[in-house]
């Protein structure tokens, strides 16, 4: 399917692992001029230059933070005026027990996981409605609509995040420019491995992969019957950030096996 894109440039925000990746690499095979971003220089390097040989396409690495002023910074100089911005950033570690998550606890995943991807969209907006046509799509949690205890640090803050979109994108959207969010469920990603220590702390599990693995598979109870791979999200992630989503606005795809048990 030809996604119309080619030419068009875009910033994919925490593009040098995971999701964030793969959505990459399918906007560079798509024929776009690629920026990502990351925190930790020598991964990002290494993507940027494996996904240039590889789609044969432009792609500028930028070291910034997403979730801070100067990160944020950073990144609307290196990339001033993209066409197609998706975000994504990693939220707070999952909490232990519930009542031990302090305000300083909150404030954390409110900057990180609401302000952060807020502010990138708040100055980007502009430029795009200028231009008649701009596409910005959220890589978020399924948490923001399936509570989770263990995951407080990232589904209210992105459960606050969707509703931001929901009433902005029914605003910009006569520009030409749409909002969507995509709402993974259980990912085998370079980030859900480093979360597995947390992970065990959260729960009380030792430390052991097995252990882990196993209540991991009955905690979750995905009927697809496994966690997915980045690349079960990233062609969908694509298409929201194509022209072909025209009369998709201000949406919540959910894309978890299934876990999520929900009419809409
Ligand atoms: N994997 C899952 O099972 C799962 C489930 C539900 C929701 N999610 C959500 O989906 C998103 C992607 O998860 P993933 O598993 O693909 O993560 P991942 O493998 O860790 O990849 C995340 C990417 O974003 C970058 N990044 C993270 N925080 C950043 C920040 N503050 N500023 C700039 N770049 C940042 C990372 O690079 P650096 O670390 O170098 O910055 C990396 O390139 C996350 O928001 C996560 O909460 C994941």
């Amino acid at each position: 399917m030809d996604l119309r894109i080619a030419g068009k440039k875009a910033l994919m925000a925490g593009g040098s692992a995971g999701m964030g990746r793969a959505t990459a690499e399918r906007l560079a095979e798509a024929g776009v001029e690629l920026y990502i971003s990351a925190r930790r220089e020598e991964r990002l390097i290494k993507a940027a230059k494996e996904i240039s040989q590889t789609y044969a396409t432009t792609v500028t690495p930028i070291v910034a933070d997403s979730s801070t002023d100067e990160g944020r910074a950073i990144l609307f100089a290196a990339c001033p005026d993209p066409d197609i911005v998706a975000i994504t950033i990693k939220p707070p570690d999952p909490n232990g027990d519930f009542l031990q998550v302090t305000p300083e606890m909150w404030r954390e995943s409110i900057e990180i996981t609401l302000l952060g991807p807020i502010e990138i969209m708040r100055h980007y907006i502009p430029q795009m409605k200028d231009k008649g046509w701009g596409r910005l799509l959220n890589i978020a949690t399924f948490s923001a609509k399936n509570p989770m205890i263990w995951r407080l640090m990232s589904g209210p803050a992105r459960s606050a995040l969707i509703n931001y979109t929901a009433s902005v994108s029914r605003e910009i959207a006569q520009y030409g420019v749409n909002i969507n969010n995509i709402l993974p469920g259980m990912f085998a990603t370079e980030g859900s491995e480093e979360n597995t220590a947390a992970y065990a702390k959260a729960f009380g599990l030792e430390l052991d992969n097995d252990v882990i693995a196993e209540h991991f598979q009955q905690h979750n109870k995905i009927p697809a019957g496994f966690a997915a791979n980045a690349d079960d999200m990233a062609p969908m992630a694509a298409l929201l950030c194509s022209p072909l989503s025209r009369y998709i606005v201000g949406q919540n795809i959910v894309i978890d096996g299934g876990q999520h048990n929900s009419l809409f």
